[in-house]
């Protein structure tokens, strides 16, 4: 039921805070620990590189993972395309790992690859937020999202879902492993400040529906650019505001775009960038700037720590690896208030299911 809510969207964007506050309480301790399946553990410790099989929203969720289990755990981790991994699957590591990130549990080409795997006697994961599911009963071992169910057909709440999941997993390997940087990782206090944080963006949702307004109605073209995890997280949000709003939208490693897609900026043309890793900040402002050179509308979404004055929207600070959780909550709402105001039917966007069950 979506009670005062006009869609199904505005409320699951809604719900990010008590659903990781959910994901902490289901799988820490008191102290903070995670309290993760001894068998999984040992399965993935046994492992020399893992394998994060997804599609879609799944599949980016899967790309901020992967960074999360080589920084935590300190294991070498690929992330695939379901559909792609299927037909031309990459030469594997010795000891492979699965894990299938789906929010339905029922995507038909995730479950082509499962079905290699599992012919293959390879151990896998499902993180999933359908229990019984059929790539829950078919993996080795399931870890259930929480999320409650999604309704509307652009995934969210799912999204931010599988990465704390995956935070709370790659803590608990990385610390089995003697990493160092995982134990100093304070995943319960971590998960804390991104409830708090993500509450305080919903909170904002006036000012994100202007910037939809003023940024992104009047195009139907717009770039979303950041490096490394921001990139990761730049696909996220284009995906979102192309099916919801129809708006043509590209996520784009910001280094890159001088290497020819820079051609496409003319006047007004919106570009979105992410600065929330300290390394990269200075350089995705010059990629910037490039753009706006060209006639860009720029718009800057920043981690607090790294914000400078006229930065567009200001997020508050969590840990690096964390903050795609924070920086995908203003693209959702930029994506759904541009689809609103559109007149679009937001939870049900055209020639999309909820579930793709056919390849
Ligand atoms: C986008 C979206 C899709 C799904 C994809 C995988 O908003 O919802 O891209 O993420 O179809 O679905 P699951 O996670 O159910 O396997």
């Amino acid at each position: 039921d979506k009670g005062t809510y006009p869609f199904y969207m505005l409320k699951e964007v809604d719900e990010q805070p008590n659903v990781m506050r959910k994901l902490a309480q289901t799988y820490l301790s008191e102290h903070g620990e995670p309290q993760i399946d001894d068998k999984l553990i040992k399965a993935m410790q046994a492992a020399d590189r893992l394998y994060i099989i997804g599609a879609g929203t799944s599949y980016h969720a899967g790309l901020v993972g992967k960074r999360l289990f080589e920084r935590l755990a300190h294991i070498p981790t690929e992330v695939h395309v379901s559909s792609e991994f299927a037909y031309e699957q990459p030469m594997l590591a010795d000891k492979p790992f699965f894990i299938f990130l789906t929010q339905s549990g029922e995507t038909a080409d995730s479950r082509e690859v499962l079905v290699n795997v599992n012919d293959a006697g390879y151990p896998s994961l499902t993180i999933t937020n359908v229990q019984n599911s059929t790539l829950s009963r078919e993996a080795s071992y399931t870890l259930l999202l929480h999320a409650g169910p999604e309704i509307a057909v652009a995934s969210t709440k799912a999204y931010t879902a599988q990465i704390a999941l995956e935070a709370i997993l790659a803590k608990a390997l990385g610390e089995v492993n003697g990493q160092i940087v995982a134990q100093n990782f304070n995943i319960r206090q971590q998960l804390g400040l991104v409830a708090t944080g993500m509450q305080a963006i919903v909170d904002e949702k006036a000012k994100i529906e202007d910037l939809a307004n003023n940024y992104l109605m009047k195009s139907n073209r717009a770039f979303y650019i950041g490096r490394g995890i921001d990139h990761a997280v730049s696909l996220e949000a284009a995906l979102k505001l192309k099916e919801i709003s129809y708006v043509q939208a590209e996520g784009f490693a910001s280094g890159e775009l001088k290497h020819g897609t820079i051609a496409l900026i003319e006047k007004d043309t919106p570009v979105i960038g992410f600065i929330t890793q300290a390394k990269t900040a200075g350089l995705t402002r010059s990629n910037l700037q490039e753009t706006m050179a060209r006639g860009a509308k720029t718009m800057t979404i920043v981690r607090e720590g790294l914000a400078i004055d006229g930065d567009t929207l200001v997020l508050p600070d969590v840990d690096e690896m964390l903050m795609p959780l924070l920086t995908v909550v203003p693209a959702q709402l930029l994506a759904y208030y541009t689809s609103l105001n559109k007149g679009l039917d937001v939870d049900k966007p055209r020639n999309l299911a909820k579930s793709v069950t056919v390849e």
